[in-house]
C-alpha cells in the first residue's frame, strides 16, 4: 500500500512519516504542496492521498479518483472541507484522525486568560517601553462565567479544565455528555449568549452552525463579553464581530481560525499584501488576538495525525480494525 502526501511539512512531519512506514509497512511519497492541477498525478499507484484542509471540493475528488486513489486521509479532526456526497459517489472511502483533545483545549484557555487579562497588548505595549497601567485592566478570570459552545471531546476537556480555575461553567450542546454534566450546567443557547463572560467555540462546522455567532446572538450577550474560536472560521461572522468590537459590545475576542483563512495560513506571506480585509480590520484592533490555526500544533498531535493516517490507510486496505494494537510490518 502507499499513501501520497499532500501539503508535506518536511520539518516536523517527514520524520513521523519515515517512522509510520516502517512501523505499518506502507510506503509513502509527498510534495510539500497543495493539490493542484499539476500534482494530482503524483497520487497514481497509490491507495490513498492526505491532505491538511484544503480545497475537497468534487473536482478535486474526482481528479484524485481518476489517478486511482481510493482513500482521502484526511490531516485534521475536521472535515467541513470535504463534498461527503462527491466522495461517496466517486467510491472514495474518508478518514479524519483524533488526536488528543487536551493541546487544542489548553490552547482556547490560553486564548481566554489572554484576553481577560488583555495580555498581548501589554506584552506588545511593553516591547515599547510603555509599562504604564492605562486601558490595560483585565478580569479576573476565576470569577468569570465561561460558555462552553459544543462539547465533544474538546469541549468536554475544557471543561474539566476550567473547572480547577473556578470558573462557572454553562455548556451548550444538541447532545449532553456526561463528564461535562459533572462540571457544567448545559443550558439553551440564549441563557449561554446572555450569562457567559467568555464564550467559546468547540463544534465542528456544518450548515446548521454557519454564523452561529451572529449580529443577533452578539446582541444578546453580556456587555463586554469575550468570543474565543478554536474551532473553525465559519461559526463566526467577522463582518458582526467587527461591528461587536467595534461598538463596544464586546469586551474582546481571541480567534485561532477565521473566515477564508485558507490561501493564508501556514504561508510565510511577510511583507506581502493582505488580501482578506476583514482579518486586516480584526488585526487592528487591541482586543483582538488572531493567531494562524496553530492550537493543534503541537509534537504529539503531529504524530498523531500523521500515524492516523497510516493506520486508516491499514485498516481501509486489510479490513482489520486497530485497537491500539501496535503494527509490526
Ligand atoms: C483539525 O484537526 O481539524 C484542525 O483544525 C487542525 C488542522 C488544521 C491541522
Amino acid at each position: 500500500m502507499k499513501i501520497c502526501f499532500y501539503a508535506l511539512r518536511e520539518y516536523d512531519e517527514l520524520h513521523f512519516c519515515r517512522e509510520m512506514k516502517e512501523k505499518y509497512g506502507i510506503d509513502f511519497t509527498y510534495t510539500t504542496d497543495y493539490p493542484n492541477d499539476k500534482n494530482i498525478a503524483l497520487a497514481s499507484g497509490c491507495d490513498g492521498m492526505s491532505c491538511t484542509p484544503c480545497d475537497m471540493s468534487r473536482k478535486v475528488l474526482e481528479a484524485f479518483h481518476n489517478v486511482g486513489v481510493k482513500y482521502i486521509l484526511l490531516r485534521s479532526v475536521g472535515y467541513d472541507h470535504v463534498d461527503l456526497e462527491a466522495a461517496r459517489e466517486f467510491g472514495l472511502k474518508v478518514d479524519t484522525v483524533t488526536y488528543p483533545p487536551t493541546g487544542v483545549a489548553d490552547y482556547a484557555i490560553m486564548l481566554m486568560l489572554a484576553s481577560v487579562r488583555r495580555f498581548a497588548h501589554i506584552l506588545k505595549r511593553a516591547e515599547l517601553q510603555d509599562y504604564s497601567l492605562k486601558n490595560k485592566l483585565g478580569r479576573d478570570f476565576s470569577m468569570c462565567t465561561v460558555g462552553v459552545m459544543g462539547t465533544g471531546r474538546i469541549g468536554t476537556t475544557v471543561i474539566q479544565h476550567l473547572s480547577g480555575f473556578g470558573c462557572r461553567i454553562l455548556a451548550y450542546d444538541v447532545y449532553e455528555n456526561e463528564t461535562a454534566k459533572k462540571f457544567a450546567e448545559y443550558v439553551d443557547r440564549d441563557t449561554l449568549f446572555r450569562e457567559s463572560d467568555i464564550i467559546t467555540l468547540h463544534m465542528n462546522a456544518n450548515d446548521d452552525n454557519y454564523h452561529i455567532i451572529s449580529r443577533e446572538a452578539i446582541e444578546k450577550m453580556k456587555l463586554g463579553a469575550y468570543i474565543i474560536n478554536t474551532a473553525r472560521g465559519k461559526l463566526v461572522d467577522s463582518e458582526a464581530l467587527i461591528w461587536g468590537i467595534e461598538s463596544g459590545r464586546l469586551g474582546g475576542a481571541a480567534l485561532d481560525v477565521v473566515e477564508f483563512e485558507n490561501g493564508l495560513y501556514y504561508y510565510d506571506l511577510m511583507g506581502e499584501v493582505m488580501v482578506n480585509p476583514k482579518l486586516a480590520m480584526l488585526r487592528s484592533f487591541p482586543n483582538v488576538i488572531l493567531s494562524p490555526h496553530t492550537a493543534f500544533y503541537t509534537a504529539e498531535d503531529v504524530r498523531d495525525m500523521v500515524e492516523g493516517n497510516f493506520r486508516s490507510c491499514y485498516e481501509f486496505g486489510t479490513g482489520k480494525k486497530l485497537h491500539g494494537v501496535e503494527v509490526r510490518a
